[in-house]
């Protein structure tokens, strides 16, 4: 099953928007496999975006994502890669469109509420980076009855 690496930023933290977050993702399906509260140091920040090293906005990107506490998150489910992308939006909010989770609460490039990764690639290596596979829980809801 395809699992992706979310992450609610500190504009996001900040902002009380975990619950709605959490409350697309699994609205839409998907299930949640693995979630934590964390401050993310310097090197995780730089190993996280290290692709974006030679890019004029890292240092900003680091700083801001060092800035307060993110909820990282796994999610599983058919398509999670591209659909949770399509469900958080463009990257610039001035181009999201209303009913993603950036069209609809970010007005900022750099402080756009939600991380997601862009390909299968990408969710393995963070995944990786911030979850312990004895994090990770997997799970089938249909098992147990437990509310009949
Ligand atoms: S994407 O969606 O990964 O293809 O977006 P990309 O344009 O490559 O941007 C990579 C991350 O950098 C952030 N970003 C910026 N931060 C500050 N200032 C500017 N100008 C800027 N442009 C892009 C963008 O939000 C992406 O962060 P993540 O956490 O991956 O969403």
């Amino acid at each position: 099953m395809e699992r992706t690496f979310l992450m609610v930023k500190p504009d996001g933290v900040q902002r009380n928007l975990i619950g709605e977050i959490v409350n697309r993702f699994e609205s839409k399906g998907y299930q949640l496999v693995g979630g934590k509260l964390m401050n993310i140091t310097q090197e995780l920040a730089e190993q996280h975006y290290g692709e974006h090293k030679e890019r004029p906005f890292f240092g900003e990107l680091v700083e801001f994502i060092t800035s307060g506490p993110v909820f990282a998150m796994v999610w599983e489910g058919e398509n999670v890669i591209p659909t949770a992308r399509l469900m958080m939006g463009a990257t610039n909010p001035k181009e999201s469109a209303p009913g993603t989770i950036r069209g609809d609460f970010a007005v900022t490039v750099g402080k756009n509420i939600i991380h997601g990764s862009d390909s299968q690639e990408s969710a393995v290596r963070e995944i990786g980076l911030f979850f312990n596979e004895n994090e990770l829980v997997s799970y089938d809801k249909t098992m147990n009855n437990w509310i009949n």
